[in-house]
């Protein structure tokens, strides 16, 4: 899709956090019948970070937010949109509001997205829009979840794949020579929704209507593993090809392959469609799992903070997972 620029976007600073608590394939192999050798070879995935007791969504992304003013040196009262991607807020009607008292955003108007695993590229998008048609300077972006709030610990499908994070992206306007993000695609499929889901079960029960446990409650992540995995595979590459081709960008071009950390597997087969070198693809999946929403910024602040990336370089960026939903939006790294 086309969008009228006014300005360009320019990122300006990156931040993270996860919580302390670790637990490694051991200790689940040690709760539930799975192993190491089965979750690593499967997925890639060696250990994850769990939010217990009081580490808060709110703290991670208040966390993950802060360190990007920081290094910016931007003051909480210069942003004026705050944008948090997650699919498990701490109050149904939204937390965006709640990071915004947390971090002093007093002028920031502040809302959530929810789109799982594709929230944080969806968020990224939709900043982006606001600030190329002039109406916002500086933009926060964040991505968290704690999806193990939402995992059957006894169901070794899921509790395998999941850990708990933050990650944030600052953004601010720029002139159009200076711009940092190129263009996206976007993807929805709702036909398949129920590949991946958090059910809601509401009361069926016209008796009940009035009483006040009537109102139901949700279940837990469901899953249709190798639904998923074949949907990633096949429609990810796409979205990339399309994404370039209305950029007139070529593969080759391409420094990183920074994909939504759901499984090695997933990543390197999207690398090999698409003829990238696994040397550009950057993952952390090994020690975080998957954390949906602060997959893809946890990844990005950390390879930044390695000095992996050089000034120029053409960032490649998708998620996808529930909804379902996809999509990949293109950055050129110039701080
Ligand atoms: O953000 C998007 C999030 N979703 C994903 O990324 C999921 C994408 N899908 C996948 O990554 C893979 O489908 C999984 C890693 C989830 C599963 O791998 P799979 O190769 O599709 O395994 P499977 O579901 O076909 O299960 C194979 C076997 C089954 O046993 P039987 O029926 O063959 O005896 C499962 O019961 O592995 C068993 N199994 C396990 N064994 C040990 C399933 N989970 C486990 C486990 N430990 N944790």
């Amino acid at each position: 899709m086309k969008s009228s620029i006014t300005q360009g976007v320019r990122i300006l600073a990156t931040g993270s956090a996860v919580p302390d608590w670790c637990i490694s394939n051991k200790i689940l192999s040690d709760l539930i019948d799975t192993s190491d050798e089965w979750i690593f070879t499967r997925t890639g995935i060696k250990e994850r970070r769990i939010a217990l007791g009081d580490t808060s969504l709110i703290q991670m992304a208040s966390l993950a937010a802060m360190q990007a003013l920081r290094q910016a040196s931007i003051s909480p009262v210069e942003i004026d949109l705050i944008i948090l991607a997650t699919s498990s807020p701490n109050d149904l009607f939204g937390s965006a509001s709640q990071l915004q008292a947390e971090i002093g955003a007093n002028k920031a108007v502040a809302f959530d997205i929810t789109a799982a695993c594709s929230g944080f590229v969806i968020a990224i998008v939709t900043a982006t829009q606001f600030i190329q048609n002039g109406s916002y300077r500086n933009v926060l972006v964040v991505g968290a979840d704690v999806l193990s709030k939402w995992i059957d610990w006894s169901d070794r499908r899921t509790c395998v794949l999941f850990g708990d994070g933050a990650g944030a992206i600052l953004l601010q306007a720029c002139s159009s020579i200076q711009n940092n993000i190129l263009g996206f695609q976007l993807d929805t499929n709702g036909e398949k929704f129920d590949h991946l889901n958090i059910h809601y079960n509401g009361n069926k029960d016209k008796a009940d209507f009035l009483s006040a446990k009537s109102n139901g409650n949700y279940g837990y992540i469901t899953m249709n593993g190798k639904e998923v995995y074949k949907f990633a595979v096949s429609k990810v590459p796409d979205s990339i090809m399309k994404c370039l081709a209305s950029l007139n960008l070529s593969i080759e071009e391409v420094n990183w392959l920074l994909l939504h950390q759901a499984n090695k597997r997933i990543l390197h087969a999207v690398a090999d469609r698409l003829n990238i070198p696994k040397y550009k693809l950057i993952s952390n999946l090994a020690k975080y799992g998957n954390t949906s929403a602060a997959s893809i910024p946890l990844a990005l602040d950390e390879a930044i903070n390695e000095g992996k990336i050089k000034q120029g370089d053409l960032f490649v960026v998708s998620g996808f997972g529930a909804g379902l939903t996809w999509g990949t939006v293109i950055l050129k790294w110039i701080c």
